[in-house]
Protein backbone atom coordinates (compact mmCIF):
# COMPACT_ATOMS: atom_id res chain seq x y z
CA UNK A 1 0.00 0.00 0.00
CA UNK A 2 1.55 3.13 -0.71
CA UNK A 3 2.78 5.70 1.85
CA UNK A 4 3.31 8.89 2.98
CA UNK A 5 6.69 10.34 1.81
CA UNK A 6 7.24 11.45 5.79
CA UNK A 7 6.38 7.42 6.91
CA UNK A 8 8.88 6.35 4.28
CA UNK A 9 11.75 9.26 5.42
CA UNK A 10 11.19 8.00 8.94
CA UNK A 11 11.28 4.79 8.20
CA UNK A 12 14.55 4.87 5.96
CA UNK A 13 16.35 7.20 8.96
CA UNK A 14 15.58 4.37 11.09
CA UNK A 15 16.99 1.62 9.21
CA UNK A 16 20.11 3.85 8.44
CA UNK A 17 20.52 4.78 12.26
CA UNK A 18 24.11 3.38 13.74
CA UNK A 19 25.18 3.05 9.79
CA UNK A 20 25.44 6.64 9.03
CA UNK A 21 26.15 10.08 10.67
CA UNK A 22 23.13 12.02 9.65
CA UNK A 23 20.32 9.43 9.06
CA UNK A 24 17.51 11.66 8.40
CA UNK A 25 19.92 13.82 6.27
CA UNK A 26 21.08 10.42 4.55
CA UNK A 27 17.45 9.49 4.26
CA UNK A 28 16.64 12.78 2.38
CA UNK A 29 19.01 12.49 -0.30
CA UNK A 30 18.09 8.84 -0.90
CA UNK A 31 14.50 10.12 -1.40
CA UNK A 32 15.60 13.04 -3.19
CA UNK A 33 17.86 10.24 -5.86
CA UNK A 34 15.18 7.82 -5.78
CA UNK A 35 12.25 10.46 -6.58
CA UNK A 36 14.98 12.90 -8.80
CA UNK A 37 13.39 15.81 -7.17
CA UNK A 38 14.96 18.37 -4.91
CA UNK A 39 15.24 18.64 -1.26
CA UNK A 40 12.33 21.71 -1.43
CA UNK A 41 10.51 18.91 -3.04
CA UNK A 42 11.13 16.30 -0.45
CA UNK A 43 10.17 19.07 2.79
CA UNK A 44 7.20 20.38 1.23
CA UNK A 45 5.50 17.03 -0.10
CA UNK A 46 5.56 15.05 3.23
CA UNK A 47 1.88 14.06 2.38
CA UNK A 48 2.51 12.90 -1.15
CA UNK A 49 2.25 9.03 -1.42
CA UNK A 50 4.65 6.69 -2.71
CA UNK A 51 4.55 3.18 -3.30
CA UNK A 52 7.53 1.69 -0.82
CA UNK A 53 7.61 -1.92 -2.01
CA UNK A 54 8.73 -0.72 -5.10
CA UNK A 55 11.83 -2.73 -5.76
CA UNK A 56 14.44 -0.20 -6.84
CA UNK A 57 13.72 1.14 -3.48
CA UNK A 58 13.84 -1.70 -1.68
CA UNK A 59 17.20 -2.40 -3.32
CA UNK A 60 18.53 1.03 -2.74
CA UNK A 61 17.58 1.09 1.39
CA UNK A 62 19.12 -2.27 1.84
CA UNK A 63 22.21 -1.75 -0.11
CA UNK A 64 22.51 1.94 1.84
CA UNK A 65 21.41 0.49 5.33
CA UNK A 66 25.21 -1.31 4.69
CA UNK A 67 26.80 2.21 3.44
CA UNK A 68 27.02 1.25 0.34
CA UNK A 69 27.54 4.96 -0.61
CA UNK A 70 24.37 6.64 -2.52
CA UNK A 71 26.88 7.19 -5.62
CA UNK A 72 27.00 3.93 -6.38
CA UNK A 73 23.24 3.66 -6.16
CA UNK A 74 22.10 6.42 -8.56
CA UNK A 75 25.48 5.94 -10.21
CA UNK A 76 25.75 9.17 -10.85
CA UNK A 77 28.09 11.43 -8.89
CA UNK A 78 28.59 15.19 -9.01
CA UNK A 79 32.28 16.88 -9.46
CA UNK A 80 33.43 20.72 -10.39
CA UNK A 81 29.51 21.60 -11.47
CA UNK A 82 29.34 18.66 -13.76
CA UNK A 83 27.51 15.19 -13.17
CA UNK A 84 29.60 11.94 -14.44
CA UNK A 85 28.68 8.41 -14.72
CA UNK A 86 30.23 6.14 -11.83
CA UNK A 87 30.08 2.59 -10.45
CA UNK A 88 31.70 0.59 -8.01
CA UNK A 89 34.63 -0.27 -10.98
CA UNK A 90 36.03 3.49 -10.00
CA UNK A 91 36.54 5.70 -7.24
CA UNK A 92 34.02 8.14 -6.10
CA UNK A 93 35.75 11.79 -6.69
CA UNK A 94 36.09 13.66 -3.95
CA UNK A 95 35.34 17.76 -3.17
CA UNK A 96 39.15 17.99 -2.62
CA UNK A 97 40.35 17.12 -5.88
CA UNK A 98 38.81 19.95 -7.54
CA UNK A 99 41.63 21.96 -5.63
CA UNK A 100 44.16 19.70 -8.26
CA UNK A 101 42.13 20.73 -10.87
CA UNK A 102 42.02 24.59 -10.33
CA UNK A 103 46.00 24.26 -9.55
CA UNK A 104 46.83 23.08 -13.05
CA UNK A 105 44.71 25.31 -14.48
CA UNK A 106 46.03 28.51 -12.58
CA UNK A 107 49.66 27.44 -14.11
CA UNK A 108 49.38 26.55 -17.44
CA UNK A 109 48.31 28.67 -21.01
CA UNK A 110 44.72 27.83 -22.22
CA UNK A 111 45.34 28.35 -25.13
CA UNK A 112 48.51 26.24 -25.44
CA UNK A 113 49.03 22.87 -27.33
CA UNK A 114 50.44 20.22 -24.97
CA UNK A 115 50.73 16.54 -24.14
CA UNK A 116 48.90 15.92 -20.62
CA UNK A 117 48.91 12.61 -19.58
CA UNK A 118 47.14 11.53 -16.17
CA UNK A 119 48.14 8.13 -14.16
CA UNK A 120 45.37 6.69 -12.33
CA UNK A 121 42.19 8.50 -14.27
CA UNK A 122 39.61 6.23 -12.38
CA UNK A 123 36.15 7.71 -13.30
CA UNK A 124 37.90 10.42 -15.95
CA UNK A 125 36.94 13.45 -14.30
CA UNK A 126 40.24 15.24 -13.97
CA UNK A 127 41.48 15.04 -17.48
CA UNK A 128 37.34 15.63 -18.31
CA UNK A 129 37.49 18.79 -17.08
CA UNK A 130 41.41 20.15 -17.99
CA UNK A 131 40.08 18.89 -21.70
CA UNK A 132 36.67 21.11 -20.99
CA UNK A 133 39.11 23.92 -20.31
CA UNK A 134 42.38 23.72 -22.23
CA UNK A 135 41.01 23.42 -25.98
CA UNK A 136 43.99 22.73 -27.76
CA UNK A 137 45.58 19.82 -25.29
CA UNK A 138 45.88 16.29 -26.10
CA UNK A 139 45.13 13.84 -23.37
CA UNK A 140 46.42 10.30 -22.17
CA UNK A 141 44.75 8.96 -19.44
CA UNK A 142 45.89 5.97 -17.75
CA UNK A 143 44.77 3.40 -15.69
CA UNK A 144 46.09 -0.15 -14.49
CA UNK A 145 42.05 -1.04 -13.76
CA UNK A 146 39.89 -2.31 -16.67
CA UNK A 147 36.75 -1.59 -14.88
CA UNK A 148 37.85 1.91 -13.89
CA UNK A 149 38.62 2.33 -17.52
CA UNK A 150 35.62 1.20 -18.64
CA UNK A 151 33.82 4.04 -16.10
CA UNK A 152 35.97 6.88 -17.91
CA UNK A 153 35.27 5.58 -21.44
CA UNK A 154 31.77 6.05 -20.78
CA UNK A 155 32.11 9.35 -19.22
CA UNK A 156 34.43 10.63 -21.76
CA UNK A 157 32.12 9.39 -24.72
CA UNK A 158 29.41 11.27 -23.17
CA UNK A 159 31.17 14.46 -22.56
CA UNK A 160 32.00 14.13 -26.57
CA UNK A 161 35.85 13.66 -25.93
CA UNK A 162 36.93 10.83 -27.08
CA UNK A 163 38.75 12.22 -29.90
CA UNK A 164 40.64 14.13 -27.32
CA UNK A 165 41.44 11.94 -24.26
CA UNK A 166 43.34 8.40 -24.82
CA UNK A 167 42.77 5.51 -22.46
CA UNK A 168 45.32 3.17 -22.12
CA UNK A 169 46.06 0.63 -19.49
CA UNK A 170 49.19 0.52 -17.81
CA UNK A 171 51.48 0.76 -15.06
CA UNK A 172 52.07 4.08 -14.15
CA UNK A 173 54.01 5.67 -17.32
CA UNK A 174 55.22 2.14 -18.37
CA UNK A 175 52.90 2.66 -21.82
CA UNK A 176 53.82 5.97 -22.30
CA UNK A 177 56.28 6.85 -24.51
CA UNK A 178 55.31 10.41 -25.63
CA UNK A 179 57.04 13.66 -24.66
CA UNK A 180 54.80 14.96 -21.63
CA UNK A 181 54.65 18.22 -20.98
CA UNK A 182 51.85 18.03 -17.94
CA UNK A 183 51.97 14.79 -15.63
CA UNK A 184 48.66 15.11 -13.54
CA UNK A 185 47.43 12.93 -11.13
CA UNK A 186 45.68 11.78 -8.04
CA UNK A 187 47.32 8.37 -7.04
CA UNK A 188 46.39 5.98 -4.18
CA UNK A 189 47.99 7.18 -1.10
CA UNK A 190 47.23 5.32 1.34
CA UNK A 191 48.82 3.49 3.80
CA UNK A 192 47.84 -0.57 3.35
CA UNK A 193 47.32 -0.87 7.20
CA UNK A 194 45.36 2.50 7.84
CA UNK A 195 41.78 1.84 9.16
CA UNK A 196 39.43 2.93 7.00
CA UNK A 197 35.48 3.89 7.33
CA UNK A 198 32.94 1.29 6.41
CA UNK A 199 31.58 3.12 3.12
CA UNK A 200 34.99 2.86 1.96
CA UNK A 201 35.21 -0.53 1.76
CA UNK A 202 32.78 -0.51 -1.57
CA UNK A 203 35.19 1.58 -3.81
CA UNK A 204 38.68 -0.23 -5.31
CA UNK A 205 41.05 -0.88 -2.66
CA UNK A 206 43.93 -0.49 -5.57
CA UNK A 207 42.50 3.24 -5.98
CA UNK A 208 42.96 3.96 -2.15
CA UNK A 209 46.04 2.27 -0.78
CA UNK A 210 49.70 3.10 -2.34
CA UNK A 211 51.78 0.66 -0.84
CA UNK A 212 52.83 -0.05 3.31
CA UNK A 213 53.27 3.47 3.72
CA UNK A 214 51.44 4.96 1.23
CA UNK A 215 53.88 6.98 -0.52
CA UNK A 216 55.05 4.46 -2.89
CA UNK A 217 53.05 5.11 -5.79
CA UNK A 218 53.69 9.16 -5.34
CA UNK A 219 57.96 8.66 -4.86
CA UNK A 220 57.27 6.09 -8.24
CA UNK A 221 55.93 8.95 -9.99
CA UNK A 222 58.39 11.61 -8.79
CA UNK A 223 60.83 9.03 -10.39
CA UNK A 224 59.27 9.29 -13.33
CA UNK A 225 58.70 12.92 -13.64
CA UNK A 226 62.55 13.34 -12.75
CA UNK A 227 63.90 10.41 -15.29
CA UNK A 228 61.87 12.57 -18.00
CA UNK A 229 62.62 15.54 -17.36
CA UNK A 230 58.50 16.53 -17.17
CA UNK A 231 58.29 20.63 -16.93
CA UNK A 232 54.76 20.52 -14.61
CA UNK A 233 54.15 17.81 -12.71
CA UNK A 234 50.73 18.20 -9.92
CA UNK A 235 49.75 15.57 -7.84
CA UNK A 236 46.85 15.00 -4.99
CA UNK A 237 48.55 13.52 -1.90
CA UNK A 238 47.46 12.59 1.74
CA UNK A 239 47.47 15.68 4.68
CA UNK A 240 50.98 14.63 6.29
CA UNK A 241 52.95 13.77 3.25
CA UNK A 242 54.43 17.26 2.35
CA UNK A 243 57.70 16.62 4.68
CA UNK A 244 58.08 12.91 2.53
CA UNK A 245 57.68 14.22 -0.28
CA UNK A 246 59.90 17.08 0.11
CA UNK A 247 62.78 14.77 1.95
CA UNK A 248 62.51 12.75 -1.31
CA UNK A 249 63.23 15.44 -3.22
CA UNK A 250 66.19 17.06 -1.59
CA UNK A 251 68.95 15.44 -3.51
CA UNK A 252 67.68 16.18 -6.85
CA UNK A 253 68.03 19.84 -8.65
CA UNK A 254 64.06 20.60 -9.01
CA UNK A 255 63.18 24.71 -10.44
CA UNK A 256 60.47 24.66 -7.50
CA UNK A 257 57.77 22.43 -5.57
CA UNK A 258 55.01 24.28 -4.23
CA UNK A 259 52.17 22.60 -1.70
CA UNK A 260 48.22 23.53 -1.73
CA UNK A 261 45.92 23.33 0.69
CA UNK A 262 42.01 22.15 0.31
CA UNK A 263 39.71 24.51 2.49
CA UNK A 264 40.27 23.17 6.10
CA UNK A 265 43.83 24.43 5.32
CA UNK A 266 44.92 20.76 5.40
CA UNK A 267 48.42 20.12 2.31
CA UNK A 268 46.30 17.85 -0.38
CA UNK A 269 48.84 18.20 -3.00
CA UNK A 270 52.13 19.83 -4.54
CA UNK A 271 53.41 21.05 -8.22
CA UNK A 272 56.50 20.38 -9.14
CA UNK A 273 58.39 22.43 -11.96
CA UNK A 274 61.64 20.57 -13.13
CA UNK A 275 63.93 22.55 -15.45
CA UNK A 276 64.44 21.01 -19.37
C1 LIG B 1 42.67 7.81 -5.99
S1 LIG B 1 42.09 7.04 -7.49
C2 LIG B 1 41.86 8.48 -8.50
C3 LIG B 1 40.73 8.33 -9.48
C4 LIG B 1 40.35 9.65 -10.18
N1 LIG B 1 41.48 10.20 -10.91
C5 LIG B 1 39.84 10.65 -9.17
O1 LIG B 1 40.57 11.60 -8.85
O2 LIG B 1 38.71 10.49 -8.67
C6 LIG B 1 43.60 6.31 -8.07
C7 LIG B 1 43.49 5.55 -9.40
O3 LIG B 1 44.80 5.06 -9.70
C8 LIG B 1 44.70 3.78 -10.28
N2 LIG B 1 45.97 3.10 -10.06
C9 LIG B 1 46.44 2.47 -8.95
N3 LIG B 1 47.67 2.00 -9.13
C10 LIG B 1 48.03 2.33 -10.40
C11 LIG B 1 49.19 2.12 -11.19
N4 LIG B 1 50.25 1.47 -10.69
N5 LIG B 1 49.20 2.58 -12.46
C12 LIG B 1 48.13 3.24 -12.97
N6 LIG B 1 47.00 3.48 -12.26
C13 LIG B 1 46.94 3.03 -11.00
C14 LIG B 1 43.51 3.14 -9.58
O4 LIG B 1 42.96 2.10 -10.34
C15 LIG B 1 42.57 4.36 -9.41
O5 LIG B 1 41.67 4.44 -10.49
Amino acid sequence: MPQRLASVHTAIAKRLEGVVDSPRREAQLLLMAYLNKDQLYVITHQETLIDDTDPTLIAWIEKRSRNVPLEYLTQQVSFYSHTFYIDEGALIPRPETEHLIDEVLSRVDHTQTMTVVEVGTGSGIISIILALHLPHARFIAVDISPPALAVARRNIHAFGLSDRIELREGDLLSCVSESIDLLVSNPPYIANDFPLDSNLAYEPQNALFGGDVGDEIIRRLLDEALRRAIALFVCEMGYDQRTKVQEYLKPFAVQSLEFYQDLASFDRGFTLRIAR
